[in-house]
């Protein structure tokens, strides 16, 4: 009896999921299915976040100005993003775990007149799922950059790291970007030229790894370099890149010593590659500089 009852429960999920995938015949084209998706699951999270109204001036500016969105903005490299993309004219989405507690974030896109920072937890399926209906009700109808900054370093020593510690760090930097990206690629796809990067770090090569150390953290993001394979190969129409940002002065860089390099130096040099980056360059892993990483 109680197996009969597990197995209905089951089939009920299932069901209720299916529906939930396919049940989108009613809507026409890439970007219309894409939000018909989220709506419907938006639909199953109770969230009083959705209630912001669409800003006109904000609209009329997402017609004409790139946009960028950008995970792991608080601090480090995504908060230097952030502002390198706004001093190049970019409409900027910056994301962030906290916006609350991003006190530096809300300034700088405060002072350029840029949207409010949007919560988003790269582990976190609601907070993802919330994201793109604020971003959608703030008018944006394309994505020209989808940037995956936001990580973690999580267990050093493979002897001793369990398997719920590994687990979150594969949710926070692979399984995050995956479900990110799959979220909001319609956006993507209604862009005329766009670009999904991941931030990578020279730590995935494995050619390179012969001291070992920063167990999850280099495990996670040779994952990371294989799902940008994935998106690469599976994905048309999109330039897919694995970036290095180079050794930059973040509490993550100086962690492992001090740092070289400033993140506005490294922005810069991404900016310039990203903006450079062909066809030929699609499923590549390079650096800020625009060289070639070996795997
Ligand atoms: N610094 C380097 O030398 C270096 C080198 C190679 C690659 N990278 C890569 O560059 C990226 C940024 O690193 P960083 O040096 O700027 O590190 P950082 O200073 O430690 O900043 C990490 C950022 O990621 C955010 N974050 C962490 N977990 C998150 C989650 N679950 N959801 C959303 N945001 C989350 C943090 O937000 P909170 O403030 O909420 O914690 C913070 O904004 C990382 O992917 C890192 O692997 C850095």
């Amino acid at each position: 009896m109680e197996m009969i009852l597990s197995f209905s429960i089951v089939i009920s999920i299932f069901v209720l999921f299916t529906n939930l995938e396919y049940g989108l015949a009613s809507c026409t084209g890439v970007l219309n299915q894409g939000i018909c998706k989220a709506s419907e699951k938006l639909s199953l999270l109770q969230t009083d976040e959705c209630s912001e109204p669409p800003i006109k001036d904000q609209q009329e500016k997402m017609a004409t100005q790139r946009t960028i969105l950008i995970t792991g903005c608080s601090r480090g490299i995504g908060l230097a993003l952030a502002e390198e993309y706004i001093n190049r004219g970019w409409q900027v989405l910056a994301t962030c775990r906290s916006p609350e507690r991003a006190k530096e974030l809300t300034a700088l896109l405060k002072k350029h007149h840029q949207p409010p920072a949007v919560a988003l937890d790269t582990a976190d399926d609601g907070t993802i799922l919330r994201a793109f209906q604020t971003v959608l009700q703030r008018g944006v109808r394309k994505l020209d950059l989808l940037f995956h900054n936001a990580g973690i370093s999580g267990p050093e020593d493979v002897l001793k790291a369990t398997r719920a510690e590994l687990d979150a760090t594969f949710s926070t930097n692979v399984s995050g970007p995956m479900v990110i990206t799959q979220t909001f690629l319609p956006l993507l796809k209604a862009a005329p030229q766009p670009k999904l990067v991941f931030m990578s770090t020279i730590m995935s090569s494995l050619e390179m790894n012969m001291g070992g150390g920063m167990m999850a953290y280099r495990v996670t993001k040779t994952a990371l370099n294989g799902m940008v394979r994935q998106f690469a190969g599976d994905v048309s129409g999109v330039i897919v890149l694995a970036m290095h940002p180079g050794w930059v002065q973040t509490d993550l860089g100086n962690s492992v010593g001090p740092a070289p390099l400033s993140p506005a130096a490294s922005c810069r040099g991404m900016y310039d590659t990203i903006e450079g980056a062909t066809r030929a360059h699609n499923g590549k892993f390079i650096d800020y500089q625009g060289q070639k990483i070996r795997w």
